[in-house]
């Protein structure tokens, strides 16, 4: 039996995804509701992240710690092996997590009142955060093509010459699974040169490719005369956001100081002992585990994109990257009032609603597919289920 197929009870073990759906849900009982919904996944990590927490947990005193050269050699070594990505350790600055680095960077090289870019559907926090902020979101829409999405150079331009000051990418994209080619990257990265133009860019689902590889934005060409800073961890592809490591890497110096005081100036430590430990154990052991999830990711993928493809007015694809799939159902005309209202009450599934992701998000669900595969199917049965009440 694959070590994925086995089912692990969560609830009650604090898990945002399983015991917070009453409050992220509105909900007064949630206990029959199957999530599907935030980025996390129903695997454990690799075994290594348990086996090296448990030997440093023998040593009783958990001082203050730092990431030595093991970590990062690790990291390093990671990065180049799976991406061809050179990460020279000196331009690493650990994180609690991405979106707090994300909050750092915004903080650090915008003011308040700047306007700050970025295409949607985009992760929450890519306007939350700078909203939280006092910062002003401009946004322009992804352009569909083939059932996924290209980046819109038109209306990119046009945010551009409306004067922003930062430019947030995901890459690989959340929610629509997106690689973006070397090509996209170089153009972006053009623009941001050409408008003096920040370039932050989400790659924490880098290491989740299902069938392409992707490029990291700092390898492409002329990234060396922009002000790329690009935010990396371990905790989507391992399942250890729990754990709590990220990193932000930043090869231009004054970006990279100019970041440190700001770590300075927040009493920013960086990281906790037992994200050094896991850190450190799955970039030298999680190898073979990976492989592995990606080739069972794949495979629900093909099971879940079969099976909704069937439902009448449902159109999905599988993503290039990611464990996240995003449905299509606006051929149904159904309200996401409706559609969220029946999901969560007859299907007794919790997705995530299109617009969480910005208004170009209507008419789309997020479902997530890390999970055993036939936890999968029951969340399928329930998605068939509740489609079948409106008719
Ligand atoms: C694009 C993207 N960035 C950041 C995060 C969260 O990062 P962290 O948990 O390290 O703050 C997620 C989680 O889903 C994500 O999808």
């Amino acid at each position: 039996m694959s070590f994925f197929n086995e089912i692990h009870e969560r609830r009650r073990s604090a898990s945002l995804k399983w015991d917070m759906m009453n409050e992220v849900y509105n909900l007064e009982d949630a206990t029959n509701i199957l999530p599907m919904w935030v980025a996390d996944m129903d695997f454990p990590p690799p075994a290594a992240v348990s086996e090296a927490l448990a030997e440093r947990l023998k040593h009783p005193i958990f001082g203050y710690t730092f990431a030595n050269s093991d970590v990062k050699d690790a990291i390093v070594h990671w990065y180049h092996t799976r991406h061809h990505w050179h990460i020279d350790p000196q331009t690493i600055l650990f994180q609690p997590g991405v979106v707090p680095a994300i909050a750092a960077i915004i903080e650090t090289f915008t003011s308040i009142g700047d306007k700050i870019g970025m295409s949607t559907p985009a992760y929450p926090p890519f306007f939350n955060v700078p909203a939280a902020q006092n910062r002003e979101v401009i946004t322009c829409n992804l352009t569909e093509q083939n059932g996924g999405y290209t980046l819109n150079f038109d209306t990119l331009e046009e945010i551009f010459r409306a004067g922003i000051k930062m430019f947030i990418l995901c890459n690989p994209h959340n929610p629509a699974g997106i690689v973006w080619s070397r090509e996209e990257l170089e153009r972006l990265v053009a623009l941001c040169i050409q408008y003096d133009v920040y370039l932050l860019s989400d790659e924490i689902h880098a290491d989740i490719l299902i069938h392409k590889a992707y490029t990291p934005t700092l390898t492409v060409s002329n990234a060396d005369k922009a002000k790329i800073i690009a935010c990396i961890a371990p905790t989507k592809t391992f399942n250890i956001a729990g754990i709590h490591a990220a990193m932000i890497v930043a090869p231009n110096k004054a970006l990279y100081t100019a970041l440190e005081e700001n770590a300075q100036a927040h009493g920013n430590l960086g990281l906790n002992i037992f994200a050094c430990t896991a850190m450190k154990a799955v970039y030298t052991e999680g190898a073979a585990w990976l492989d592995e999830l990606l080739l069972y990711l794949k495979n629900n993928m093909e099971y879940a994109a079969q099976e909704l493809n069937a439902i009448e007015g449902i159109s999905v694809n599988i993503p290039d990257a990611t464990y996240l799939m995003w449905i299509d159902y606006r051929a149904t005309g159904i309200e996401e009032k409706e559609m969220m209202d029946r999901l969560l009450s007859v299907g007794q599934v919790a997705l995530d609603p299109g617009t969480k992701y910005g208004e170009a998000g209507r008419g789309f669900l997020r479902i997530n597919v890390a999970c055993p595969l036939d936890t999968l199917k029951d969340g399928v049965e329930r998605i068939k289920r509740t489609l079948k009440s409106f008719h």
